[in-house]
């Protein structure tokens, strides 16, 4: 199906095909793709071009969006082959007369573009995303939690992820083992273990000291290609495996 569009009318100076991958698991037994012929300027984003699609020609297109700024984590998808959030992704930059958006790799589809994140939440909760602390200690009003610049450089690459889900998209081990921690996760793990504040790394530790924890990823590094945010999951990892292994304390 080719159609045209008005994405910044009377401004167009260039066109490209939009592909949109429309899957309802309810009754679709595959995917299918709709195309439409859009105009863009330098700085119209993927998402603008998909909601473009939804209020000229079929409404009906599942997308999940928010902030529209890279910091929700709401819009991830496959864009020509690769995890990336749509807000965050000019079509300009894709140096392609195609672009194609597709659901994230690794996570149940809700319909079209959008997916189930529950996996995801489920993984983030279950390494105890929160200082963890005596009781007495959080209360006391005399009590501050410094730290020196070199405590916070030690985790505060990791503090800036989003849960956009685009590394445990790109993860080869999330696509052969359904019950993988992920990269999301362990790299939120060593976000607190590395925290001068904390004092639950024995515990998050045991969480992640499982066949389907830590020990499963083989290094691929594709999580930490795709960030968004520059965090660096296999990093992460693997200074995590530093403290099992007894090299960091
Ligand atoms: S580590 Fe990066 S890619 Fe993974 S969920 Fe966080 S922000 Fe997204
Ligand atoms: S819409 Fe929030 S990250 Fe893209």
């Amino acid at each position: 199906m080719a159609q045209v569009s008005s994405v910044a009318e009377g401004k167009t100076t260039k066109s490209v095909t939009l592909r949109i991958a429309r899957y309802n698991p309810k009754h679709d037994s595959k995917k299918q793709f709709m195309e439409f012929n859009l105009q863009y300027e330098r700085w119209t984003t993927v998402l603008e071009a998909i909601l473009d699609v939804k209020k000229h020609f079929d409404h009906s297109v599942a997308v999940r969006y928010s902030c529209r700024q890279a910091t929700c984590g709401s819009c991830g998808m496959i864009i020509n082959g690769k995890p990336r959030l749509a807000c965050f992704t000019k079509i300009s930059e894709l140096e392609s007369d195609v672009v194609t958006v597709e659901p994230m790799n690794n996570f149940p589809i809700i319909r079209d573009l959008a997916v189930k994140f529950e996996r995801l939440f489920d993984t983030h909760h279950k390494i105890k995303p929160y200082l963890i602390r005596d009781d007495s200690e959080i209360t006391s009003n005399e009590k501050e939690f410094l730290q020196s610049p070199e405590e916070l450089e030690n985790y505060i690459q990791f503090a800036n992820c989003i849960k956009c889900g685009l590394c445990n998209s790109a993860c080869p081990t999330m696509a052969t083992d359904s019950s993988f921690i992920g990269p999301q996760a362990l790299a939120q793990a060593y976000r607190y273990v590395a925290d001068s504040r904390d004092k639950g790394k024995d515990s998050r530790l045991k969480i992640i000291d499982d066949s389907h924890g830590i020990w499963r990823c083989h290094f691929a590094g594709s999580c930490s290609q795709v960030c968004p945010k520059g965090v660096d999951p296999a990093m992460g990892i693997q200074f995590l495996r530093g403290y099992m292994l007894g090299f960091r304390s």
